[in-house]
């Protein structure tokens, strides 16, 4: 019961394989402070991108159930492009009485800001692989000239990064060169973050880049359509003690803690463990 004698309103679940959601989730809280968020990592199964589709969308749909069964949230935000443009449609046919924002690339608002007519999107081998991403592409940004980069690494840099360690400049930039395409006096002008881990890296990006190019990060998109299906409760107050983090892999580092912290989630102890 909060102080304005109103009941606690459920949570929102906001679910990656990793940290990338908190780039989501980041944004969300700042639209929804009237919310509890309960952020889970899949951090057993990561990384996603290099997972076959079928094992990985029955493992997403199993953890899934687990996870509607122990927290009960008002909605899930899917901050992982990886698992939304696989599993996606699946847990929506599944779940039905459930409100999922989802994660897809954002190829449609690249195709209308870019002048040069050349988009690279930036994503793991899983998302590029996708034919939800083919279709976006196909129905949004037919006149356009799309690259498709999976990157098999830069996740765990991502996730090396934020947790304070070094990375290799030459390492980061052999990933991301092949979205600069130069072709007939144009050149690609717009990235699309495809994968919720890379905003963490934005300003690497930005100071290697060999030219300047707009990075599309889709979370401010994304937190706003979680308001919209989530609308204000008026009077409604953050529950106290409330944001939590829980790891699949029941164990985490002092860095993740810490982070973690960083970001007011406490990490919660796994009593049962997930997949059992
Ligand atoms: N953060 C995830 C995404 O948005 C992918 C990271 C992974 O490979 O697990 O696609």
């Amino acid at each position: 019961m909060t102080t304005t004698g109103m009941p606690d309103l459920k949570p929102i679940l906001v679910f990656d394989s990793g940290i990338g959601g908190l780039t989501v989730l980041r944004e969300a809280r700042l639209l929804m402070p009237e919310r509890g968020f309960i952020y889970v990592a899949d951090d057993a199964g990561f990384p996603y991108g290099g997972w076959e589709e079928e094992p990985l969308k029955a493992r997403i749909a199993r953890l899934f159930e687990e996870l509607f069964d122990r927290y009960d949230p008002e909605a899930v935000i899917v901050a992982c492009n990886t698992a939304f443009t696989l599993a996606g449609a699946d847990l929506r046919h599944r779940f039905p009485d459930m409100r999922f924002i989802g994660t897809v690339p954002a190829i449609k608002p690249a195709a209308e800001r870019t002048r040069s007519g050349l988009v690279s999107v930036l994503a793991t081998p899983g998302t590029v692989k996708r034919a939800y991403t083919r279709d976006l592409i196909q129905s949004f940004a037919s006149q356009c000239h799309v690259r498709l980069v999976g990157s098999e690494n830069l996740a765990r840099m991502a996730e090396a990064y934020i947790r304070g360690e070094t990375l290799d400049d030459a390492a980061i930039l052999a990933e991301i060169a092949p979205c600069f395409v130069d072709k007939d006096g144009a050149r690609t002008d717009i990235v699309v973050l495809a994968c919720t881990h890379y905003p963490f890296l934005a300003n690497v990006f930005r100071k290697l880049a060999p030219w300047p190019v707009d990075w599309l990060d889709p979370a401010e998109a994304i937190a706003r359509q979680a308001r919209r299906l989530v609308p204000l409760v008026e009077g409604a107050e953050h529950p106290d003690n409330f944001d939590f983090a829980v790891f699949t892999s029941g164990s985490q580092d002092f860095s993740t803690r810490r982070l973690m912290q960083g970001m007011g989630l406490a990490v919660k102890p796994v009593d049962t463990p997930f997949f059992g």
